[in-house]
This record gives structure tokens, C-alpha cells and sequence, in this order.
């Protein structure tokens, strides 16, 4: 959580810091600052919520200068107000610095810097490191950010400047994310590539404990110790453009439509003739013969590709798998077998905090670590046995989408690839699996296409609740109707309840969603309530449609809308079951069905439904997620929510 940034060079910092922060948003957005020095003077600008605050109050102030450092925060000690906004100066403001992480023991640091007469002026953990920095300082700014972070407990990605070295931008990581970008007579520090693809692609990762001194001309790293180390910088291949809108009016849509292109570049890298291929995989054959169980670990859309990943992997190896959350697995007494235990961690970003503990858990205990990641050179991808990229490109949209489905992807292809080594999957079957799996692509655009359909059922559903919203805030069911509009119902409706009832400020509370799933569908019922809830607010649970009896049957009356993942399958009657229970008390549906499915068109099984095009019931969980994060999308637009930058979330979650 939380986005740093950093220059040096010959321009002014101040758009360059910005810009950078504009890419970094997704990392936190309830505050925003940076600082910079032009001609020894240290200037600073930060403001609470989103970053066009920010930049609306630059207009009005400027702030300039050569060297600077940027912070765009998601609050983990103090609430986001501008105080508790990075930058933060130490006592005499000699010193600034933007931080990412948590600094474990601020609490017994801040207590002795203050009996040493430091005064802090906010309630972060961070500022801690700059009053440190301010005591430990001796005429030599590398030597007192060392000395101060081997004093520090936790996680810190640090950008550091100071009136006493105007030509220098220090920066430090343990555990937090955090490059060096190489230019030409100019350097730059960031939490993640995009936020500096526009000026350079030659990007050094710095590991644990390594500090970086950037001047204009040169990066010079060293350990925490102040001895020098020598590291490559590589080369970005993406360009910024695909970090970028390209038209589409949020990140999440347009990532929505790259899924089937995705997809094809996944197969294109990974089928070769009639195998799978992993290239630079580190763990060799011999290792994973020995493997005689399988443990997933992710958090959130990962998880739930992970679930998925269980069912498939379960299917065409025929070994024990088992998944978990990270946050459940890092604390539990994991059972692991040293060299017969494979973990498979998952993780779009590879920085997730939980994720990357289970991996350092597991590896103690002598499992072989495997990673499933789309970010390259990220901490999980560095620190796993054996990687495999998802090769989905940036995803910028703080709702995972075409990640999950390049997760999904990449666990069929190592369900084949590993059901080769135990002799489970056979050269006929590898074929006729890697079939399917061809088509998915060309079924993926095809679905894309009837986008309009999901969207009509999002604009339905936010209709009829709207009219329910009304009637139920007026008490006055008949009156509501006489509008033609449910909006202007709706609107007529706020005003009188204005003054009597709070209701309105729950809108959508008494409406939850339902989403059901069996089988290899049941982690796609998990995957569309979490795309639902975590961008319209609205509460939505999935559920194991052969659960629904034992709970949340509850729920059903006229209110819930119930999802139905029914596509064609060895479940199909099971889950027309569960529909007919629903129908029988008033329950309200939306079946995710094949295409020409008559039977669940009639009135006795659906209200609305959505069609994907035809797959073997195995892979269909990556057909299935399409309308699913469409409709999702559709209706947090029709509620005016923030697509890509929904409240209280952080595309990466780098603290626990
Ligand atoms: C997905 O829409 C969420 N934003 C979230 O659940 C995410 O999948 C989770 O935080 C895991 O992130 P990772 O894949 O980067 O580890």
C-alpha cells in the first residue's frame, strides 16, 4: 500500500512527481504530497483525499525544484488527513522523506526521540524515521538512513532528500516494494515501473536491506552497512501505453476487454507443439516427481483462482492439494513435508504481504515454493523456487479481472505440464486439452461482444431498485408510480425522506446479492460477489449452491437477486434444484447460462439471463467470469461509484 516517488535531475521535479503518482494511485488514495528542493530550500504540498486535490492546489502554489519525492498514501497509522500525509519534515525540517510500509516499534522509538526532545507533528509511524534520521546525522546522509534503519522493526521502502545534500535522493527498502529508474543526468526511485516508464526503461530492483544514493549522474548501492554492492539494472519491455487508458473511460473495462488477447499470448508462450512449456522455471523434474502434496496460497481474486486451481489440479494429477488464505496459512501449523510439499503461491502484484510470509514460512520448512505472478521481478516472483509469469501486463484497475482469468490459464497449463511428469495426463488427453483450451480466446471475444446484454440486465436491476428504494424510503407504494422515471422517483422520494429517515444513506443494504455456484463453478459464485461488493458497496456472499440449505436460504424473499452459475454440466440439473428452491420463495434470479439453454429462459427458473458461448464444463470458469466482472462494472457505473479507485482499497497490500 501506499506509492512513492522520486527525482533527480535537470527538470523540475514537480511533474515528474505527479505523473508518477497518477500510476501509483492505485496503491492508495487517501492522501497525497510531495516535497522538493530548489536552491537548498525544501518546499512541500499535501492534501487529504485523491490526488487531483493535490494537483488543483499546485496550481494555485507551485512548488518547484530539481530533486523531490512524492507519496500517495492508504492509511495505516492515523487517519488520511493532510498532517498524517507524507512528506514529513524532522524538527528543524532539514530533512524530508515518504514512506511505504509500517515501522513495527515507532511506538517505543517515538517515545524515546521525544524524551530527546524531537517534536512530532503527526500520528504516522512513519515520521519516526525522519526525527531518527535527524539525530543519527553526522555530516553524512547515507550513513545516518543506515544507522537509522538498522534500528527499524518491519516493512519500509524509504525516499529520503535533505537541505544538507541538495544534489542527493537516498532511498532504502525492506520488504516494501521499491526500483531505481536509470536515466541520463537524471535518476528516479518508485514503487512500481509505470510510474516511470515514461522517462526510463532501465530499472534496477533493489532486494531487502539494499540502499540506493542517487545523484543526477549516478546510482551507487549499498548494504545496510555502507559497504557497496554491485547490481544489473534490466530492461522494461512494455511501454507505458499499455499502462494507460486507451480510451476506455476507466482501467478496469479496458482490462476487461484484454482478457481474450491475454489469452493468447499466455498459449502462444506456453504450448509448444503438443507440450507446455515453462521457460526459466527453476524446479526440475527430478524435484517435482518427489512432490506428493500441493498447497495453494493467495489472498482475495487470487484465492479464488487458487480454489479453482484446486479442482484443476486435483483433476488431472490426482494428489492431495490443498488452499488456503495467506493470512490463515502464514499463522496455522501447516502441515509441509520438506521436499514433498509444493507450494504454490498466487499473486498478481507478488508483493501482498500475507503471500509473501506463507512463501518465507513454507521455504523454512523445506517446501518447494512455486509462484504463479504477474508483476516481473516482484518479491514473491524473487524469492519463489520456480516462477510463472501470468503474462497479463500492468493491471491497473484496483479490481482484479484480467489477471484472475491469465491465474486460471496458468493453472490449466501446469495442471498438463506437472500431469506429465506423475503420467497423468496423457499425450491424447494433453491434446484434447490444450484444444479446448484454444478456443478459449475466440469464445472470450464472442462473450465480449454481448456486452451490452450484461449491461441491460446491470440498468434493470438498478431500475427496479431504485422504484423498491422509493417505494420502501415513501412508505407509500402507489404514490411512487405515478413517475415515469425511476430516477426522478427515486429523487422525489430522498426529499421526503430527508427529514424522517436515514435510510437512503443504506441504499442498496436491504438488497444483497446472492452468487451460486457448484463445482469447479463454485470459486466463480466467490470471484463475482468479491467483483461485486468491492466496487458498488453492495453486499453480496457466494456460496456453494449445495450450501444455500444450510443458511443462507434464509436470505430468500422477494429482495436478494440470486446469481445461478448454471452453465451446461455435470451439475446442471442440480443447480435447476436449487433455482426451483429459490423460485419457491419468491427469490429473484439471474442465471449465467450456455447459449441456447431454453429450459432456463422460462419463467419458473430465471428473471434475467445472461448466455456464454459453449465450453467443456472444465474450463468454463474462465467464460464465466466475464459477465460476471461486466455486470459488477455495469452497475458501480450506473451507481456513480469509483470504478478503479473504490474506497478503503489498495491495489497491493503490502502490510499485513
Ligand atoms: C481483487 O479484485 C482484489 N483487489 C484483491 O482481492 C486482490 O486480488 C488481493 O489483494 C490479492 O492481491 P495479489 O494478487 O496482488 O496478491
Amino acid at each position: 500500500m501506499c506509492g512513492i516517488v522520486g527525482y533527480i535531475g535537470k527538470k523540475n521535479a514537480v511533474p515528474i512527481l505527479m505523473d508518477g503518482l497518477s500510476s501509483l494511485e492505485y496503491r492508495g488514495y487517501d492522501s497525497a504530497g510531495i516535497a522538493a528542493m530548489d536552491k537548498g530550500q525544501l518546499c512541500m504540498s499535501k492534501r487529504a483525499g485523491k490526488l487531483k486535490i493535490l494537483a488543483e492546489c499546485l496550481k494555485k502554489n507551485p512548488v518547484k525544484g530539481a530533486i523531490g519525492i512524492g507519496h500517495t498514501r492508504w492509511a495505516t497509522h492515523g487517519e488520511p488527513n493532510e498532517i498524517n500525509s507524507h512528506p514529513h519534515y524532522s524538527c528543524k525540517s532539514d530533512f524530508v522523506i515518504v514512506h511505504n510500509g509500517i515501522i513495527e516499534n515507532h511506538h517505543e522509538l517515538r517515545e524515546k526521540l521525544k524524551k530527546e526532545g524531537h517534536k512530532f507533528r503527526s500520528q504516522t509511524d512513519t515520521e519516526v524515521v525522519v526525527h531518527l534520521i535527524e539525530k543519527l546525522y553526522k555530516g553524512n546522509l547515507l550513513k545516518a538512513v543506515c544507522a537509522a534503519i538498522r534500528q527499524l522493526h518491519g516493512s519500509f521502502a524509504l525516499g529520503v532528500i535533505s537541505t544538507h545534500h541538495p544534489d542527493m535522493l537516498v532511498a532504502a527498502r525492506k520488504d516494501s516494494p521499491l526500483i531505481v529508474g536509470v536515466g541520463k543526468g537524471e535518476n528516479y526511485i518508485a514503487s512500481d515501473v509505470p510510474a516511470i516508464l515514461k522517462y526510463t526503461r532501465e530499472v534496477i530492483y533493489l532486494d531487502n536491506n539494499e540502499v540506493a544514493v542517487l545523484t543526477r549522474d549516478k546510482v551507487a548501492l549499498y548494504n545496510t552497512k555502507e559497504a557497496p554492492i554491485k547490481k544489473k539494472t534490466a530492461k522494461i519491455k512494455w511501454d507505458s501505453a499499455s499502462a494507460e487508458k486507451a480510451g476506455y473511460p476507466h482501467f478496469m473495462i479496458k482490462e476487461i476487454n484484454e482478457q481474450p488477447q491475454v489469452l493468447k499470448t499466455i498459449l502462444n508462450h506456453r504450448i509448444k507443439g503438443n507440450r507446455v512449456v515453462f521457460e526459466k522455471f527453476n524446479i526440475s523434474e527430478a524435484k517435482l516427481k518427489k512432490i506428493n502434496n500441493i498447497q495453494i496460497v493467495a489472498c482475495g481474486t487470487a484465492y479464488h483462482a487458487g480454489l479453482c486451481g484446486k479442482y484443476i489440479l486435483e483433476k488431472l494429477l490426482r494428489l492431495p492439494i490443498n488452499v488456503d488464505t495467506s493470512s490463515e496459512f502464514r499463522y496455522r501449523d501447516q502441515i509441509i513435508t520438506k521436499g514433498r510439499t509444493l507450494i504454490i503461491v498466487v499473486s498478481q502484484s507478488g508483493e501482498t504481504a500475507d503471500t509473501l510470509a506463507s512463501l518465507r514460512e513454507a521455504k523454512k520448512k523445506g517446501a518447494v515454493v512455486a509462484s504463479i505472478c504477474n508483476v516481473v521481478g516482484s518479491s514473491i516472483a524473487r524469492e519463489s523456487d520456480g516462477v510463472i509469469y501470468t503474462l497479463a501486463g500492468p493491471e491497473i484497475a484496483v479490481a482484479s479481472t484480467k489477471a484472475y482469468t491469465a491465474q486460471l490459464t496458468t493453472f490449466y497449463l501446469l495442471g498438463i505440464y506437472l500431469g506429465r511428469i506423475y503420467g497423468t495426463v496423457s499425450d491424447k488427453a494433453t491434446k484434447k486439452l490444450l484444444g479446448e483450451l484454444a478456443k478459449v480466446p475466440g469464445l472470450m471475444t464472442q462473450s465480449l461482444k454481448e456486452h451490452k446484454k450484461v449491461k441491460k440486465v446491470a440498468d434493470q436491476y438498478i431500475r427496479r431498485y431504485d422504484y423498491r428504494l422509493a417505494e420502501q424510503l415513501m412508505f407509500l407504494g402507489d404514490e411512487i408510480w405515478r413517475f415515469k422515471d425511476p430516477k426522478k422517483a427515486l429523487a422525489f422520494a430522498q426529499q421526503c425522506a430527508k427529514k424522517s429517515h436515514s435510510a437512503y444513506g443504506k441504499r442498496f443494504g436491504d438488497f444483497p446479492f446472492l452468487y451460486l455456484g457448484r463445482n469447479v463453478n463454485y470459486p466463480s459464485a466467490l470471484e463475482g460477489a468479491l467483483k461485486l461488493k468491492e466496487i458498488t458497496y453492495i453486499s453480496a456472499e457466494g456460496y456453494a449452491a449445495g450450501e444455500m440449505k444450510h443458511g443462507p436460504i434464509a436470505l430468500i424473499d422477494e429482495f436478494p437477486l440470486v446469481v445461478c452459475i448454471t452453465p451446461q454440466s455435470a451439475v446442471y440439473e442440480k443447480m435447476l434444484s436449487n433455482i426451483k428452491e429459490i423460485r419457491a420463495r419468491k427469490g429473484v434470479v439471474l442465471s449465467v447460462a450456455t447459449e441456447g439453454d431454453k429450459e432456463i429462459r422460462k419463467k419458473e427458473y430465471s428473471d434475467y439471463v445472461i448466455e456464454i458461448p459453449k465450453i467443456d464444463e472444465f474450463f468454463s470458469p474462465l467464460l464465466v467470469a466475464l459477465p460476471l466482472q461486466l455486470l459488477s462494472y455495469y452497475i458501480a457505473v450506473g451507481l456513480k461509484c469509483d470504478v478503479d479507485q473504490p474506497r478503503n482499497l489498495a491495489k497491493s497490500v503490502t502490510v499485513e
